[in-house]
């Protein structure tokens, strides 16, 4: 991150630069994301990081390309549409009740870890329908989600690479069987809410990709969302008030009741995206610009460096979630938390109703306490995250 960082404020908004074999292109201006994301989408594939060859969710949304995409695409997308989102809401209701009434007997102290917990729980209560997983249960599945990620993105990094099937990877082996087991056993329970099921591949492999795919896009993702939003919230006093007065309100928190929660959302998805990194390569010559991107070439877009502009958001250091109220959307592609053009994220409208339900709900049941210092160091992995959690004391809240 650090070396974006320099090239960019070094060399500009568009950097190329040799890296070992291949030519990367840093792109750091709207324009440039509105091009390779967009209008000329269809001439770029996804570039390294998850890919189409990972055996775990390599067929699943994120990562299958042309006609797959877009039939996967078009079977998905209306699981995902603001009418069935909105019909999860007594789900999601029901689901964080349930995980507020735990922390009430046992309130976490890390709060990222409680929230990466709350979220892969709210995706499989409400997407699946897995409605009774133990809280054991849920934390297995993210030490198995949070280590194979890791072992993605290291393996991302290397250029020699056992295959997945080695044995020396005893370890992956052991969380993607559990992984696995533990969605094809969900898969089979009966579902009260609106879920995938209907929407998924016919053929069996491509159908677990698919739900290990919605899983990890889902959670880790909007877990993350949602504990940068408490953290800067519980470290910034008179955003916290403004965020209680809307969460006293006895409606179910939108983005219209509750306009400063949401605001604090995008502020927080605007400071910490945690999709920091966007990649792709050109499948054809493509030319741009005064040059030409060709097969090989390495395109990153950076929503974290991009979010930092000042000339879109004044002062962009700075957690100013009031730069969201009043004043219009930002230009096109300088705002990428969900990415852009056809491959934008599925699950953006499910994702922020998740965030201002949570955010407002905890802030209603409990007090928070930042432990961990204001600009805590971040990690940009496969997701952006910070280095050593994010300590908070939560107390409930007796007045
Ligand atoms: C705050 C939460 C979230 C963030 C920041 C986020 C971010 C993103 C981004 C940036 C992309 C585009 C990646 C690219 O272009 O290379 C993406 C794609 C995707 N996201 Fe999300 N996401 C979130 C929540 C969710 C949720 C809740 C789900 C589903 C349950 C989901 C499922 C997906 C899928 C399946 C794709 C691939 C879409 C495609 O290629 O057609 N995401 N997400």
């Amino acid at each position: 991150m650090a070396l974006f960082q320099a090239l960019v404020h070094d060399y500009g908004n568009r950097v190329r630069f040799p890296m070992g074999l291949w030519t990367f292109y840093l792109l750091n201006d709207p324009e440039s994301a509105g091009f390779v994301l967009s209008h000329h989408a269809h001439g770029f594939r996804k570039g390294p990081g998850l890919t189409n060859d990972n055996p775990l969710i390599g067929r699943g949304l994120l990562t299958v390309e042309g006609a797959e995409w877009a039939d996967a695409r078009r079977r998905l997308s209306p699981v995902f549409r603001p009418r069935n989102v909105m019909a999860m809401r007594p789900g999601l209701e029901e689901a964080l009740r349930r995980m507020l009434d735990l922390w009430a007997q046992d309130p976490p102290e890390d709060i990222e870890a409680a929230m990466m917990d709350l979220s892969l729980f709210l995706v499989l209560h409400n997407v699946f329908g897995a409605s009774d997983l133990s809280l054991a249960a849920i934390r297995r599945l993210t030490e198995d989600v949070d280590w194979l990620m890791r072992f993605f993105y290291h393996r991302s990094r290397t250029i020699w690479r056992f295959p997945y099937a080695f044995p020396f990877n005893r370890r992956y082996h052991r969380h993607a069987h559990r992984l696995i087991a533990t969605v094809r056993a969900m898969t089979t329970e009966s579902r009260p809410y609106v879920t995938v099921h209907g929407h998924l591949a016919a053929d069996s492999l491509t159908r677990q990709h698919e739900l290990l795919t919605l899983t990890i896009a889902g959670y880790e993702t909007t877990g993350h969302a949602m504990a940068w939003a408490l953290f800067l919230t519980a470290t910034h006093p008179a955003v916290e008030a403004a965020l209680l007065r809307e969460a006293r309100q006895q409606v179910f928190p939108t983005p219209q009741t509750h306009p400063w929660t949401y605001a604090v959302i995008l502020e927080s998805l605007r400071l910490y995206p945690p999709v920091w990194l966007l990649s792709r390569t050109p499948t054809r010559t493509v030319p741009f610009d005064e040059g030409t991107f060709r097969p090989g070439d390495i395109l990153l877009i950076s929503p974290w460096l991009m979010h930092r502009n000042a000339h879109v958001f004044p002062e962009p250091d700075a957690f100013r979630p009031e730069r969201w109220l009043g004043s219009g959307p930002p230009p096109p592609y300088a705002f990428l938390p969900f990415g852009g053009g056809p491959r934008r994220c599925i699950g953006e409208d499910l994702a922020l109703t998740e965030a201002v339900l949570v955010v407002s709900r905890v802030l209603a049941q409990f007090h928070l306490t930042a432990l961990t210092p204001p600009n805590p160091p971040v990690f940009g992995g496969l997701t952006l995250r910070s280095r050593d959690g994010l300590r908070m004391r939560l107390q409930p809240r007796t007045e």
